[in-house]
């Protein structure tokens, strides 16, 4: 009887994976996974992707020189090194046939650099839950001017973990009073220079901001056109209260594929989308 219900539940587990591929908007997320109350909720919970920020700085009531902890600007110090977020989501996963994935938002050049070591230490190849390795490396908009983490280093860095998933996107400025705004063709022909320039050969994910990509089709469907062979996607995102234009954002994750769309965006933006169910043809 139990081994009969056991079965009947990997078989669920097996099948739910390949649906996943079909349809990356089913992967859920959990963000700013910075310290370890909130690790330990995340890996409790059903969630697939844990995000994360990693900046240099100390563990809270320790000194010493500046390491990769897990907090967000203009925090920098946290109770979770980069180091014991890894090896807890790792143990997570040698122990639960469902596994968690990480993606880690550098938020500085220095951050990552530092961080060589461990990232080389999780992208083995007989480790094999999701590694995402992301920053804003472009100036993107709306003449946004965050200063981005450095392309050549990120991208010359991420080269060397194949294994990994290199998440690259713009720095955006957006949101409030900003309602209106869009990739250009330049900022997106940027990108794709980068990543031949640097003869990247992974799996790429481009981040793009809801409100600024609903309008910028064009662009985003050449660039993952012309980054296919990458086995490229999208992964769209948006800050809580963002002005989107749902239709036109609806477009064009239906026009891109669900299977090349991951979708992180507030729970209300994301049932407005209504996107269209397994058994439904296209719109
Ligand atoms: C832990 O992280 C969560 C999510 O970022 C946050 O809401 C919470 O306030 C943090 N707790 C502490 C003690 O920093
Ligand atoms: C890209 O990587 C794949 C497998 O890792 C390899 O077969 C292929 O030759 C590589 N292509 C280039 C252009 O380096
Ligand atoms: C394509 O990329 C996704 C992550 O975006 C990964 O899970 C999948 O294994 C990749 N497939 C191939 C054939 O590389
Ligand atoms: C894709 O996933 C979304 C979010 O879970 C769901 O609402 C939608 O019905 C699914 N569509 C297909 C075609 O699988």
């Amino acid at each position: 009887m139990i081994r009969i219900l056991v079965l009947a539940v990997t078989a669920l587990v097996v099948k739910s994976e390949e649906e996943v591929m079909r349809n990356l908007t089913t992967v859920t997320w959990a963000h700013a996974v910075n310290n370890k109350t909130y690790l330990d909720a995340a890996l409790a919970s059903d969630i697939c992707m844990l995000e994360a920020d990693i900046v240099l700085g100390t563990i809270i009531g320790k000194e010493g020189p500046p390491i990769p902890v897990m907090a967000h600007p203009p925090a920098t110090s946290s109770d979770l090194s980069l180091a014991d977020f890894l090896s807890t989501v790792a143990k997570y996963n040698n122990v639960n046939s469902k596994q968690k994935g990480v993606k880690l938002d550098f938020k500085s050049i220095e951050a990552y650099e530092k961080s060589q070591e461990l990232i080389a230490q999780y992208s083995k190849p007989q480790i094999t839950f999701p590694l995402w390795l992301n920053a804003d490396i472009l100036p993107g908009p709306v003449d946004s001017t965050t200063k981005p983490v450095d392309p050549v280093k990120f991208l010359e860095l991420g080269a060397k973990h194949p294994r990994a998933v290199l998440s690259v996107g713009w720095t955006t400025n957006y949101g409030g009073s900003i309602t209106e705004g869009e990739y250009s063709g330049e900022q997106i022909g940027t990108m794709l220079r980068m990543i031949n320039e640097h003869r990247i050969n992974q799996t790429v994910t481009f981040p793009v901001r809801a409100g600024l990509a609903a309008n910028s089709q064009p662009v985003i469907l050449d660039l993952l056109r012309e980054t296919s062979s990458l086995n490229c996607s999208m992964t769209v995102w948006s800050s809580e209260g963002d002005h989107v234009e749902v239709n036109r954002l609806r477009a064009l994750i239906l026009t891109v594929g669900l299977e090349r769309t991951y979708l992180d965006v507030p729970q209300d933006l994301a049932a407005k989308l209504h996107l269209p169910p397994p058994d439904a043809k296209k719109n």
